[in-house]
C-alpha cells in the first residue's frame, strides 16, 4: 500500500478502533447504531468509513469518520469492511474528524467547544480561523472558546524565550528552535523585563527559590539565575549550599537534583560549578556539545554564565535550550547550528559517553556504539574541529574515565589493547594541538555497588573502575 495516497482497502473490523483523542463527539449514539444494523440486515450498503494508520501501532487503524457504521458492521458479525485509509500530512486529525462529523449530525455546542480546545491543546499553532472552518464556527467564537488556553500557551512561550535568551542563545536560533517567526520573537522579547517582575518581587518578599519556582511555574534553575543575579561566585556557592573544593580532588556524594534531569551518565551540578568557578568568568559563553540531561545549562544559569548546548537526543518540550545535533563519524559538521555565530565560546565543557559505557541507554547513533578505533578517531576529529570554532584563548574541560574491560576478568588478565586510559586521551590532545594544564580527579563516588557483586569481584581479583577525571586544556 502506498502510504502517501488515500486508498480504498478492506480492513478487518478488529484492526480498526475508536481513538477518543480524535473523536469529536461526547458519546456514541446507540440508537443510531441500531438503525444502521437494521439497514445492513435489509441489504443496504454504506459508504466506506475513513481511517488513519495509527501512529505507533503497526497494522491498526483509528477511525476518522464512521464510528456508528463500524459499530453496526461489528454487531452484524462482519469481519472485513471497506475503508479509505487517509494520509492527512499536516491536517489535524481531530479537526478533520470534526469537519466530517458535522455533515450528517451537528456537533452539540459543548462538543464544538471541546473539539476547538482539544485541537488547540494538541497544536497551539492552529489559528482560530483554521479551527473555526473545521468545526463550523466563526473565528470570534473560537477565540472565546480558547482564550484561557491561548493565554497559558503565550505565557509558556514567553518563559521559553526568557530561558533561552538568558542562556545567551542568539535570536535566529531561538526562533528556529521554538518554531516562531523572528518578528514574533522580537515582540515577545520586548515584554521580557516585565516577565521576571512577579517572581523577583516574591523573592524580595522572602519566598524561597523552590516556592517561587512552583508558584510561577518557572524551572528552578531560572529562578536561581534571578535570585543570585549580580552576586559573586563564592556567594553563589554558599547560597546553593555547595562546599567549595580547594584541592584537585572533587568528589561529590550525589548529584544535586535541582539541576539537570535524571539521565544516563549524569554528572553532578557541583562538578560543573567547580569547572565554571576555576576556569571561567561570569557572563562567559560555555558550550556543551553533548549536553544529555542539561545539567551544564542549568548550572550556568545559577552561576551567571551563558550556555549553548547540543545533543542528538531532541527534547523540544522538556529541554528547548538543548539544540538537536548529531555529530556523525564522517560528517564535516559544517551544518553545526553555532558555526556562523559571531559569538564564540570561552569554555567548552565536553562530557561524552565514556566509550561504550551505558551504550544501551543512549540513542543508536551515539558515539558509544562505535568500535574502540572509531571512537578514538571520532575524538581526534572532534578536538581538531573544536579548535576551528573557538576563540584564541579558549579552554576545554574534558570529562572522562579510564575504560578497562574489567568485568568478569581478573586485573592481571585484562587485555590492555582493549582499554582506553586517560593517557590515551592525552595523546590525542597533544596531536590535535591542545595543551593540558590540569588534571582533576572527580571520582564516580555516587555509584553504589551491591555487596554481593563486590564480594564476587574480590574473589575473582577483578579491579573495578570508579575513576573519573576532568582534563583542562587550552
Ligand atoms: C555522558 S552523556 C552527557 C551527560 C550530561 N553531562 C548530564 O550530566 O546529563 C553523553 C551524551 O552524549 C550524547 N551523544 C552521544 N553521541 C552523540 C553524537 N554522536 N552526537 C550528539 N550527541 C551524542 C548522548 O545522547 C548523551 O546524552
Amino acid at each position: 500500500m502506498n502510504p502517501m495516497k488515500d486508498v480504498l482497502v478492506k480492513i478487518r473490523t478488529s484492526d480498526i478502533f475508536l481513538d477518543e483523542t480524535i473523536y469529536p463527539r461526547e458519546n456514541i449514539d446507540h440508537k443510531r447504531i441500531g438503525i444502521f444494523v437494521e439497514n445492513l440486515r435489509d441489504g443496504f450498503k454504506f459508504e466506506p468509513i475513513e481511517v488513519q494508520a495509527c501512529p505507533g501501532k503497526r497494522g491498526k487503524y483509528r477511525i476518522l469518520d464512521g464510528v456508528h457504521r463500524w459499530s453496526a458492521y461489528k454487531k452484524t458479525g462482519q469481519i472485513e469492511i471497506d475503508a479509505i485509509v487517509k494520509t492527512l500530512n499536516s491536517i489535524d486529525p481531530l479537526l478533520y474528524a470534526a469537519k466530517l462529523a458535522i455533515g450528517p449530525k451537528q456537533l452539540t455546542e459543548a462538543e464544538t467547544r471541546n473539539t476547538a480546545r482539544r485541537a488547540f491543546q494538541t497544536n497551539p499553532k492552529l489559528t482560530s480561523s483554521e479551527i473555526g472552518r473545521a468545526i463550523g464556527r466563526s473565528r470570534q467564537a473560537v477565540d472565546s472558546y480558547i482564550a484561557d488556553l491561548r493565554a497559558t500557551t503565550l505565557l509558556e512561550l514567553d518563559l521559553k524565550i526568557f530561558h533561552l535568551n538568558q542562556l545567551g542563545i542568539p535570536q535566529d536560533r531561538i526562533a528556529k528552535r521554538l518554531g516562531i517567526p523572528r518578528r514574533t520573537l522580537r515582540d515577545h522579547l520586548a515584554e521580557m523585563p516585565g516577565l521576571a517582575f512577579p517572581p523577583n518581587s516574591d523573592l524580595l518578599k522572602g519566598f524561597t527559590v523552590p516556592q517561587v519556582a512552583q508558584k510561577h511555574g518557572w524551572p528552578e534553575p531560572l529562578v536561581w539565575s534571578q535570585a543570585l543575579n549580580k552576586k559573586d561566585d563564592q556567594t553563589r556557592f554558599k547560597e546553593l549550599n555547595w562546599g567549595l573544593r580547594t584541592w584537585d580532588l572533587w568528589n561529590f556524594i550525589d548529584c544535586d537534583n535541582r539541576f539537570g534531569d535524571d539521565w544516563p551518565g549524569r554528572i553532578p551540578a557541583q562538578l560543573i560549578a567547580h569547572i565554571l568557578y576555576f576556569f571561567s568568568e561570569q557572563n562567559d559563553l560555555i558550550f556543551d556539545p553533548m549536553a544529555g540531561g542539561g545539567v551544564c545549562a542549568d548550572t550556568c544559569l545559577a552561576m551567571g554564565r551563558r550556555c549553548w548546548s547540543l545533543d542528538m537526543d531532541d527534547r523540544p518540550e522538556a529541554r528547548p535550550e538543548i539544540e538537536p545535533y548529531h555529530w556523525d563519524l564522517e560528517g564535516k559538521w559544517d551544518d553545526l547550528p553555532i558555526i556562523n555565530s559571531k559569538d564564540k565560546p570561552d569554555l567548552i565543557i565536553c562530557d561524552p559517553p565514556y566509550f561504550d559505557k551505558k551504550a544501551s541507554e543512549y540513542a543508536k547513533q551515539s558515539i558509544s556504539g562505535l568500535s574502540r578505533v572509531n571512537y578514538l578517531k571520532f575524538l581526534e576529529r572532534f578536538f581538531l574541529f573544536l579548535k576551528k570554532i573557538s576563540k584564541k584563548n579558549i579552554k576545554l574541560a574534558f570529562i572522562n574515565a579510564d575504560w578497562r574491560d574489567f568485568q568478569n576478568c581478573p586485573a592481571n588478565k585484562e587485555d590492555p589493547k582493549q582499554a582506553i586510559l586517560i593517557v590515551d586521551y592525552y595523546e590525542i590532545f597533544k596531536k590535535t594541538g591542545w595543551t593540558l594544564t590540569h588534571i582533576i580527579q572527580a571520582p564516580l563516588s555516587s555509584e553504589r555497588f551491591n555487596p554481593g557483586v563486590v564480594a564476587a569481584m574480590q574473589k575473582k581479583k577483578i579491579l573495578g573502575v570508579t575513576s573519573r577525571y576532568v582534563m583542562i586544556l587550552k
